[in-house]
């Protein structure tokens, strides 16, 4: 089998998530180069991978100003550098993992998907949710026909109180001009739905807003930063020392050297760093809550809710067919009939749940899909190529302009 060859773009979180597929199958693939402009991150990675010095670049730029030293790049890098980088990847020659969002404007999107199908390359996006055994089965179950035709849907991103106040509101998606929160977060989401009901959407309706997460929230005796004497710190339940420095939850973003104590890393962040600050005093302005209405072709109708004050974080899908109806929570999936000779039939996915699993393995079937897409030429082995997901981002910008209208209407502050 001919090995595959990767560029890193981009070493943080996702990209050490994908990249494990390379230690675990070397013979299917190798990572020859990284490009982290993050010294720690650079140097962590390059041990991992075994990368010789020479092949690590601080930026994309410089990368790909050298002559083409692999088959494909895996660029995971943030959202606003993908869409300059991922154009570069296909003109110098590369077929590209690209993490989601493929862009920040439906224009952008558009743009990429006709340089990868006028150079002819294959372009994967990490949807990998399409590779998740739980949502396997629910699609495979949809498909088989027993519960007859799909009439609507109903669907919650619960997004989880920690992961709300950590990415939303203190962190790397905070900000609308960056990415819309129904792109960043729920694209997933939209996704999802495209799939499991096989039909594109016809229109859509929202309505949602930045609620509770700003100044005018903040109570008596709170103060800039958790740590700074902040009189409420004890019983506030988005505390920043309490998730991460007694919790010592959420430090996926925070840099500590490999095998050194983290708690003065920790610390130095909540004094100095972004994910110290209070969550009333953030310079966030994504919604902390979404409702949308859609009309999917075939009549199919569908309400989604995106919810950030949920104690867990969680999707719950009920999908409501003619004959019969299938809901599940991601642990647990649940199928009934409505004729009475057929049981009710429960499947169990609790062992796939849980932060620290790869995404239930999908991190690595979408890898998998990837490598054999580039060896083989042929996008069609990818579930998620570039072109199967531009519905769900034309969705996102769609929902998102209607969502500024309709509050626009009501208030706007709010927008
Ligand atoms: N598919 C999923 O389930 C999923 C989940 C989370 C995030 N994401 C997406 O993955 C991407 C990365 O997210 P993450 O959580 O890994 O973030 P991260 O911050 O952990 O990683 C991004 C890395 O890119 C590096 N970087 C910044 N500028 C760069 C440059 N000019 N050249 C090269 N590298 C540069 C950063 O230093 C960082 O190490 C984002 O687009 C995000 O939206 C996808």
């Amino acid at each position: 089998m001919t090995k595959v060859r990767i560029a890193a773009i981009g070493a943080g979180n996702r990209m050490n998530a994908y990249s494990e597929y390379a230690l675990h199958y070397p013979e299917e693939m190798e990572i020859v180069a990284v490009v982290e402009p993050n010294p720690i991150r650079r140097e962590q990675y390059r041990r991992r991978l075994n990368i010789s010095e020479d092949c690590c670049y601080n930026s994309w730029e410089d990368f790909f100003r050298m002559p083409k030293q692999a088959d494909a790049v895996f660029l995971c890098t943030p959202d606003d550098l993908h869409y300059q980088p991922a154009l570069c990847a296909l003109e110098k020659g590369y077929d590209i993992l690209l993490e989601k969002p493929i862009a920040q404007s439906w224009r952008e999107c558009v743009e990429i998907v006709a340089k990868a199908k006028e150079l002819g390359r294959i372009v994967g996006v990490c949807h990998i949710l399409r590779y998740h055994p739980y949502f396997i089965k629910f699609k495979e179950i949809l498909e088989s026909g027993r519960l007859g035709e799909i009439i609507s849907v109903n669907h919650v991103e619960a997004v989880g109180i920690d992961r709300m106040t950590h990415a939303f509101v203190r962190g790397l998606w905070r900000k609308r001009e960056a990415n819309p929160m129904i792109l960043s977060k729920a694209c997933h989401d939209l996704d999802l739905l495209v799939w499991l009901t096989g039909r594109k959407c016809m229109d859509v309706s929202s309505y949602g807003s930045l609620k509770w997460f700003s100044e005018t929230n903040a109570p008596q005796g709170s103060t800039e930063r958790c740590i700074e004497g902040c009189a409420v710190e004890k019983e506030c339940p988005y505390s920043a020392l309490n998730l991460y420095f007694r919790q010592k939850r959420w430090l996926r973003h925070f840099d500590i050297p490999e095998g050194e104590n983290p708690e003065p890393y920790i610390l130095r962040e909540l004094k100095e760093g972004p994910y110290g600050r209070c969550v009333y005093r953030c310079d966030n302005d994504v919604v902390d809550h979404q409702v949308v209405s859609m009309l999917m072709e075939g009549q199919v109708t569908v309400n989604f809710s995106m919810e950030g004050f949920t104690k867990k974080g969680e999707r719950r899908t009920h999908i409501m067919c003619s004959n019969g109806e299938i809901y599940g929570d991601e642990k647990t999936l649940t199928v009934k009939y409505f004729h009475p000779a057929y049981p009710d039939e429960t499947y169990d996915f609790s062992a796939y749940s849980g932060e620290c699993n790869f995404h239930g393995g999908a991190d690595w079937s979408i890898v998998a899909d990837f490598i054999k897409a580039v060896r083989e030429h042929d996008a069609s082995c990818l579930r998620t190529n570039i072109e199967t997901s531009l519905e769900s981002h034309r969705m996102a910008f769609e929902i998102e302009r209607k969502r500024r209208l309709n509050m626009g209407a009501v208030d706007e502050t709010f927008i």
